[in-house]
């Protein structure tokens, strides 16, 4: 499959509750195990200064944060992970398989927080080197199965209503439609047979001829 590979630059996403974190780590295996060099990394975070820009967003304490505020923070962290690990491992060769990226500032601070998602793309085309992955698969869920595999203790943006999380999805639907390089699966199944969704989808879009 390496001499065939045409994607190198994979996100997954989604409302939270959707098993994207599990799901990046099988996706990462699954590719390693296909012989394709893979890295694989969170946003916000992984990085140091990505980690504490995280650890502000997601505090609890924060109520006061301000949408506008959010979008500039989460698109500090990503500039930080895109200039201090992803484009390291794409200019190495290698696959990057990404929990969360611009497609989560779009469906939350843009569709759901009303902040826009013209204008989150927009910000994000000015300060980001690569604001589009090769393929973004969005991880969709119904509310009632996704709050059913939160934590008990919420972070930030966890704990906003319902009605918020509820708009979250139907951003990243959108998204999906409007984009180009997305594909949209439903997650609402076994940890496995939502894998099988995600590694049939990726498979496809390695082995598309161009
Ligand atoms: P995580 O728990 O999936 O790593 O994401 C952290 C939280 O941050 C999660 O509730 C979703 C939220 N988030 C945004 O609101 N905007 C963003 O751009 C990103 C990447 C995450």
């Amino acid at each position: 499959m390496k001499n065939k590979l045409k994607v190198k630059f994979i996100v997954l996403d989604g409302p939270d509750g959707c098993g994207k974190s599990t799901q990046t780590k099988l996706l990462a295996q699954w590719l390693q195990g296909q012989g394709v060099e893979v890295e694989s990394f969170r946003d916000p975070g992984t990085t140091a200064i990505g980690e504490k820009i995280r650890q502000i967003l997601l505090n609890p304490e924060h109520i006061a944060m301000s949408t506008g505020t959010e979008v500039m923070l989460y698109m500090a962290a990503r500039a930080q992970l895109w200039a201090e690990k992803i484009a390291p491992a794409l200019k190495e060769n290698k696959s990057v398989v990404l929990d969360r990226w611009l497609s989560s500032t779009c469906a939350y601070q843009g569709y759901a927080g009303g902040f826009g998602m013209d204008k989150v793309i927009r910000i994000a085309k000015d300060c980001l080197e690569r604001p589009w992955p090769d393929l973004t698969v969005i991880l969709d869920v119904d509310l009632e199965t996704a709050a059913n595999r939160l934590s008990s203790q919420p972070d930030r943006i966890e704990a906003k209503p319902q009605q918020y999380h509820r708009k979250v999805r139907e951003g990243f639907l959108k998204l999906a439609e409007q984009q180009a390089g997305f594909a949209v699966i439903n997650a609402a199944g076994q940890i496995d047979t939502v894998h099988k969704k995600v590694a049939a989808v990726v498979e496809k879009y390695l082995t598309a001829v161009p």
